[in-house]
């Protein structure tokens, strides 16, 4: 059988990206335009203004990941798009370019849910990882603990009651003043600080082994931030940093080695933004090994929303028979 080329786009918060994946392992072209800086004018993703900049940078992106690949759009044989979850104008951009590409050049169409992206980036780099497997997704807007049972079905084991675990770190970071995008700046704050300094608490959901609570945590330390200002204390943020993103840690890894070890689970694979950080990664690994589970984790650049997930999630889509018409909708809640 001839390969597969996919022309995957994905545009669900901030970063406007293209790629072309050949059949769902292989990348090659992974282009990426971060809005980053400019989002962090205002502390955070401004909607309105994400949407505007995802159609300035939209086609450039696509040219781009074209040309890299050594590819034109006649050579490619599906165009997958993320339809949600995700902020709805962002969506609407790429999902518009890709249904455009779809008709002028009457290719399938293929949309994909954004958490399948951010699990099959593992595809990516892992050749020989086969569902079944278990996976932690830990994104700005989402924390799940999930059953891979194979390329296009998956079950939900735990989930966020409030915050997503890249929503607690962005908060912290801007309440110790380290500003947007929280995630990395804590992770190289804490490489200097203790984490053991402060005793923050590891939050738990009453009755519910797998799911997550980050907003106790993070009351907890703008309690402990308002205390110190009130007292006149000076803070070390090394220190802070070091212990929330202990606390963070802790709990991810403690509900994932429960499901491993429940679930008789073989392999594990972490994903989505806040897999990058090198705390969580390092713990996991260790956690794993010691229960003898095999253990995944993308590259950085895949961890952070990109478009060559997509386009290793919308291969498995495609090959499961999955084809969507020019009706298909960007759905901003989309569940897994
Ligand atoms: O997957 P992603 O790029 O976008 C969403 O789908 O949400 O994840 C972005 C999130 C942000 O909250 C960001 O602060 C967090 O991932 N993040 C990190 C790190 N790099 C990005 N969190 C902790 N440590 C990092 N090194
Ligand atoms: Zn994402």
């Amino acid at each position: 059988m001839s390969a597969c080329l996919i022309l995957a786009i994905e545009s669900s918060c901030d970063e406007t990206a293209a790629s072309v994946v050949r059949d769902g392992r292989e990348v090659l072209s992974n282009t990426i335009y971060s809005q980053i800086d400019l989002h962090t004018l205002y502390g955070g993703v401004v909607p309105e203004i994400a949407s505007r900049k995802h159609i300035d940078k939209i086609n450039y992106v696509i040219e781009t990941a074209l040309k890299e690949a050594g590819v034109t759009l006649d050579d490619i044989n599906v165009v997958a798009v993320t339809y949600g979850p995700g902020l709805v104008g962002p969506l609407l951009v790429g999902l518009s370019a890709a249904k455009a590409i779809a008709w002028a050049k009457n290719k399938p169409l293929v949309g994909v849910n954004h958490i399948m992206g951010h699990i099959s980036a593992n595809y990516l780099e892992h050749p020989e990882l086969e569902p079944a497997f278990g996976s932690l997704v830990v994104s700005g807007g989402h924390t799940h603990l999930i059953n891979v049972n194979s390329y296009t079905s998956v079950e939900v084991i735990g989930r966020t009651y409030d915050d997503a675990a890249g929503e607690a770190f962005d908060k912290v970071a801007r309440a110790i003043g380290l500003g947007y995008p929280g995630g990395p700046k804590i992770d190289k704050a804490a490489k200097e600080g203790n984490p053991k300094a402060i005793d923050f608490p590891r939050g738990k959901v009453d009755g519910s082994e797998y799911d997550f609570s980050f907003s106790g945590l993070k009351s907890a330390v703008l309690n402990y931030l308002n205390k110190a200002a009130m007292k006149n204390e000076e803070i070390s943020i090394p220190d802070v940093a070091a212990s929330f993103q202990a606390a963070v840690v802790d709990v991810l890894v403690d509900r994932a080695v429960r499901c491993v070890r429940e679930y008789n689970m073989k392999s594990f694979a972490l994903a989505g933004g806040v897999a990058s950080n090198s705390a969580l990664r390092a713990s996991l690994e260790e956690a794993m090994k010691k229960e003898g589970v095999k253990f995944y984790v993308p590259s950085p650049i895949l961890c952070t929303d990109n478009a060559a997930m997509i386009g290793a999630a919308g291969y498995y889509a495609y090959m499961d028979g999955k084809r969507d018409d020019l009706g298909l909708n960007a759905i901003a809640n989309l569940r897994l």
